[in-house]
């Protein structure tokens, strides 16, 4: 059963998807399923660019509250991590140290937190997880999801991962997930059996550079088309 405690509440922004993601002018006219975006500003700030954004995830079952104590619990431990692992991660005069990167994730997840009984409520933030969606065929032009297929390939294995991209592909036309490194900045170990097997099945698989890249060597998404 799904707790707040396998939560990582570390919330990206819509800056980020976009360049994770290479979402063009074009994608935003389209209808976009965000999968796995957690306390992610995505929806927020997309949303009102006037995008069509729905997000799910298993943490939105909980409220406000409850996830703003978990963010809170969580936080100075996973600063205290990333500044043991500095080394794994790109800084950069635009996010220079750990406190940079701090002040970020904790602007994109209070946007999120403000957004989120609204946006509930009008269906943006489903309540869902992988392998199995709630939304019927061809609800999406665009699936992505970010920081969590392949980032967890310890916890979770290649049918999960393999069962997971046909369901977004399911509900979406286009699957785009990102990075494709595990914790510790490695290569995951599911990456090329997945999509192998994709191809096999009759997917048009590839993988892409981005300019995102914030673990070394996490510049890579991959692209499913039917
Ligand atoms: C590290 S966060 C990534 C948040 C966001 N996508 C981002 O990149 O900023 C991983 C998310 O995966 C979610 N998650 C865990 N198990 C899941 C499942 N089976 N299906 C979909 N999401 C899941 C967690 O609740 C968490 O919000």
């Amino acid at each position: 059963m799904f707790t707040l405690n396998d939560v990582v509440p570390w919330g990206r922004s819509l800056d980020e998807y976009r360049s994770m993601f290479t979402l063009t002018d074009s994608d935003m006219t389209g209808r976009i399923l965000g999968c796995a975006d957690g306390p992610a500003s995505f929806n927020a700030e997309a949303t009102a660019l006037g995008w069509s954004v729905v997000s799910c995830d298993p943490l939105y079952r909980f409220g406000v509250a409850e996830i703003r104590d978990r963010i809170d619990i969580t936080f100075q431990s996973f600063i205290d991590q990333t500044k043991k692992n500095a080394a794994e991660f790109v800084w950069s005069n635009d996010l220079p140290d750990v406190e940079a990167l701090g002040h970020r994730r904790m602007a994109a997840m209070a946007q999120f937190l403000r957004d989120f009984d609204v946006g509930r409520a009008s269906g943006r933030y489903v309540d869902a997880e992988l392998p199995k969606l709630p939304f019927a065929d061809d609800s999406f032009d665009v699936a992505v999801c970010a920081h969590f297929l392949f980032l967890y390939s310890e916890q979770f294995p290649q049918r999960f991962h393999v069962d997971s991209i046909l369901e977004l592909c399911r509900v979406g036309r286009e699957v785009r997930v990102f990075p494709l490194l595990e914790l510790g900045s490695v290569p995951s170990r599911h990456v090329s059996s997945v999509v192998d097997h994709l191809r096999t099945l009759g997917f048009n698989v590839q993988i892409e550079q981005v300019e995102y890249e914030f673990q070394h060597g996490g510049n890579q998404m991959l692209r499913v088309l039917r």
